[in-house]
């Protein structure tokens, strides 16, 4: 493995990463295609990747990084396959689209409906924030409904009605969470706190949740809230919506859905299904599908939807998972979680890194967090910048915002894992 120049940091006028982050200004705004990844909240330069392979990606200085990004859960056997590389190979000399439909749109969906109890149907789009549209649509054209209640801190893609955070002060009401969305594209947007079972009225169609809330930070779902959810639901005649678009095919083949024994009504899918490439689909049982075009009314579609070279990257790395595999990934999740927290924690920093089956979170409190509110306590106090380029500049690329999850992957090594401890340990040192 090359080492880390330390002589050189990525935000020093002369590098590669600077000069072309300086292009990117000019003709992408703030140099990005997706906003955390312009390192906004952490200050400082982005690397700009040049290649990955397994755990490992390498920037355009020539740094080397152990990567727990892995395109936000995306890349779970780890970056550049070979058994995904090559089917993504063959699938593009066969053509790369077409707009027929193909066999392995077939297969992939048979295996996800194979995989996921309750899943009967899917329809594949591009995108996650496509597939939890499109789930929120089906919900609302199923039950007749317009409501969609959402929970403060959950993420679901950059859908208009669920770019919503719950304000301080207007806690039942959904506030306009970007310019550009119209106070009537939320008006029949509810927000909640996690981890408190909602009241729901019969106006609500759906109540959209992340099983595992995975973009403030990880946060677990406390025993029985799940089932409580579902109750709620089957009480007022509202429909449960699954986004396993982090958990789905991540936390085993079943997702959260087989993991917390709860069945939701609709799901969204993406990330791990696509093999790298860009993959969403929702799914249901057949008679909510049915609504669907073109059996049903409710309309949605996709030039690239099911495209061959995703398809043929999903199928090869969902051919790779099994229980095995995932007990692999678990074990490595939480060598890596422990390790932070004995590391940090020893070092007098106030820590908590929840681990929930490959998933593990980082945050600076003394408490374990149970909601966005406590999540955006534990950011306040300002450590994770510090934390993140200390990090960094040992060759460890944690996401450059305190929201993300941390993401091991099936190719991180336990030397991987001791090499980050022994950083955080390092890095935390300076945090007091
Ligand atoms: C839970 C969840 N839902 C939906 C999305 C949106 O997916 P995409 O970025 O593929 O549009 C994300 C993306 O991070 C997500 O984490």
């Amino acid at each position: 493995m090359s080492q880390v120049d330390d002589s050189a940091p990525n935000d020093d006028a002369r590098t590669n990463n600077h000069e072309l982050f300086q292009r990117a200004q000019r003709v992408l705004p703030g140099g990005v295609n997706s906003p955390v990844r312009a390192f906004g909240s952490v200050g400082g330069t982005p690397y700009f990747v040049e290649r990955g392979e397994g755990s490992r990606v390498w920037d355009a200085d020539g740094r080397e990084y152990i990567d727990y990004v892995q395109s936000y859960g995306a890349s779970i056997l780890g970056h550049a396959d070979p058994t995904v590389v090559a089917a993504i190979q063959k699938a593009a000399e066969d053509g790369t689209t077409f707009g027929a439909p193909t066999r392995r749109e077939v297969e992939l969906a048979e295996l996800v409906c194979s995989w996921v109890p309750g899943v009967e149907m899917i329809r594949m789009t591009s995108s996650g924030t496509e597939a939890s549209m499109s789930a929120i649509r089906l919900a609302r054209g199923a039950t007749g409904r317009a409501k969609v209640v959402k929970f403060a801190g959950c993420y679901h893609g950059h859908v208009d009605s669920l770019l919503v955070a719950g304000g301080s002060g207007v806690a039942n009401q959904g506030l306009v969470g970007s310019a550009g969305v119209t106070p009537a594209a939320v008006a029949d947007t509810v927000v909640v706190p996690w981890n408190t079972v909602p009241t729901l009225d019969d106006d609500t169609a759906v109540l959209a949740v992340e099983p595992v809330a995975a973009n403030m930070g990880l946060v677990a779902p406390e025993p029985g809230y799940l089932k409580a959810l579902r109750a709620e639901c089957d009480r007022v005649g509202a429909l449960l919506f699954f986004d396993e678009v982090i958990t789905g095919f991540r936390l085993g083949r079943g997702g959260a859905t087989a993991w917390s024994g709860v069945t939701p009504d609709v799901w969204a899918f993406g990330k791990v299904l696509g093999g790298g490439l860009p993959v969403g689909a929702f799914g249901a049982s057949r008679e909510i599908m049915a609504n669907i075009a073109p059996l049903g009314p409710v309309y949605q579609g996709g030039t690239l939807s099911g495209n061959p070279l995703a398809t043929a990257a999903g199928l090869a790395v969902l051919a790779q998972l099994d229980d095995g595999r995932y007990e692999e990934l678990a074990a490595t999740a939480r060598s890596l979680g422990d390790g932070l927290a004995e590391a940090i924690g020893g070092a007098g920093v106030p820590v908590q890194a929840p681990v929930v089956g490959p998933l593990v979170g980082l945050f600076f409190a003394d408490q374990p967090v149970r909601n966005y509110d406590d999540a955006k306590e534990a950011a306040g106090r300002g450590l994770y910048p510090a934390f993140f380029h200390g990090m960094l500049e040992r060759g460890i690329a944690l996401a450059p915002g305190p929201y993300e999850a941390i993401f091991p992957s099936l190719a991180h090594t336990g030397a991987d894992i001791e090499r980050t401890v022994e950083a955080a340990a390092a890095v935390a040192g300076t945090l007091v």
